[in-house]
C-alpha cells in the first residue's frame, strides 16, 4: 500500500504476542489498518501472517521501542506507507521484578525497566505526534496496569496491596502521569490520551494463572484506541469504568 490510506491505521507496539497481537486483531477486525510494531522482525512476521490468513490488513514494522534508531524512522515511514496516523497503543513492556522488595531491587533492573515501560512510550509518542495531529480523531492509549496505581498500593483491601515489583509499578505510575501531561497538552486538539489496565491477563507476561483471557483484557484498550469524539482524554480506565490513579 502507498500513500494515502484511506481507512483509519493504528500503530500497535509489542503486538507479536499477548495483549499487543489481541489489540492489533480486534482493530483490524473494525476496518482499521493495522501497523504491528515488533522488535524482532521474524517474529512480527509469523504474526502478521496469522492475521492475514484471517483476512485482516496488517502490516509489520521492525521497532524495539528501546532503540532510538527505529523510533527516529517510524514517522519516515508510516507517512509513505500509509500517509497518516490516527491510533497509537503504546503497548510493549516488561516486567523483571515481580516478588522483588523495593530494597533489593538492582538499580539497573529500574532503569531497563523504565526504558521499556516509560521512556519508550514518550519518545514513540513524541516522534508521531506530527503525523497524530493531521488526523480527525486521533487516540492514544497507553497500556498501564492496576499495579501502577498508587490508591490499590496504599489500599490494604485492595487485591494488588501486597504485589511486589516496585520497577514495574513505579514505570506504569509514570506512564499513567505522562497520560495526564500529554492529553492536558492536547486537549483542544482533536487527539485523546487514556491509560487503560487490561486485568490480569492470560499472557506470559501475566502468566497462565490470571483471571481474564487476551481477548477480554483487550477490550478496554480497543475501546479506548476507537471513541467517539464526544469522550473523555486524560483517563485512567479498566473494563471500560474510571479506574483509580
Ligand atoms: N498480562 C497482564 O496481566 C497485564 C496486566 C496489566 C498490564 N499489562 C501490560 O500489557 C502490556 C502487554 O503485556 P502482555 O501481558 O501482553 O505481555 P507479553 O505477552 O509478555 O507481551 C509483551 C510484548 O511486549 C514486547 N516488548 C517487550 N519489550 C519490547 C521492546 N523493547 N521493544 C518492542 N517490544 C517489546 C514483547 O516482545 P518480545 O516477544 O520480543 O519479547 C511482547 O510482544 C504490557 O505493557 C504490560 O505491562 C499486562
Amino acid at each position: 500500500m502507498n500513500a494515502y490510506s484511506t481507512s483509519q491505521v493504528a500503530l500497535v507496539t509489542g503486538a507479536n504476542k499477548g495483549l499487543g497481537f489481541e489489540i492489533s486483531r480486534q482493530l483490524a477486525k473494525q476496518g482499521i489498518t493495522v501497523v504491528m510494531g515488533t522488535r524482532s522482525e521474524e517474529k512480527g512476521n509469523i504474526a502478521v501472517n496469522r492475521l492475514r490468513t484471517e483476512g485482516l490488513n496488517v502490516y509489520m514494522v521492525k521497532l524495539d521501542v528501546t532503540n532510538s534508531a527505529d523510533i527516529e524512522t517510524l514517522p519516515k515511514f508510516l507517512q509513505e506507507k500509509f500517509g497518516r496516523l490516527d491510533i497509537l497503543v503504546n503497548n510493549a513492556g516488561v516486567l523483571f521484578d515481580w516478588g522483588t522488595k523495593p530494597s533489593e531491587l538492582d538499580i539497573d533492573i529500574l532503569r531497563s525497566t523504565f526504558e521499556s515501560n516509560f521512556f519508550s512510550a514518550f519518545a514513540i509518542i513524541k516522534a508521531v505526534l506530527p503525523l497524530m495531529r493531521q488526523s480527525d480523531a486521533g487516540r492514544i492509549v497507553n497500556i498501564s496496569s492496576h499495579l501502577g496505581s498508587l490508591t490499590d498500593t496504599l489500599d490494604s483491601n485492595s487485591p494488588y496491596y501486597g504485589f511486589l515489583g516496585m520497577a514495574y509499578q513505579a514505570s506504569k505510575t509514570a506512564l499513567n502521569s505522562l497520560t495526564v501531561q500529554f492529553a492536558k497538552e492536547l486537549m483542544e486538539s482533536s487527539i485523546k490520551v487514556n491509560a487503560a489496565t487490561p486485568g490480569w491477563v492470560q499472557t506470559d507476561l501475566g502468566t497462565a494463572e490470571a483471571d481474564l483471557t487476551p481477548e477480554e483484557g483487550a477490550d478496554t484498550p480497543v475501546w479506548l484506541a476507537t471513541l467517539p469524539a464526544d469522550s473523555p482524554t486524560g483517563g485512567f480506565f479498566m473494563k471500560r469504568k474510571t479506574y483509580p490513579w
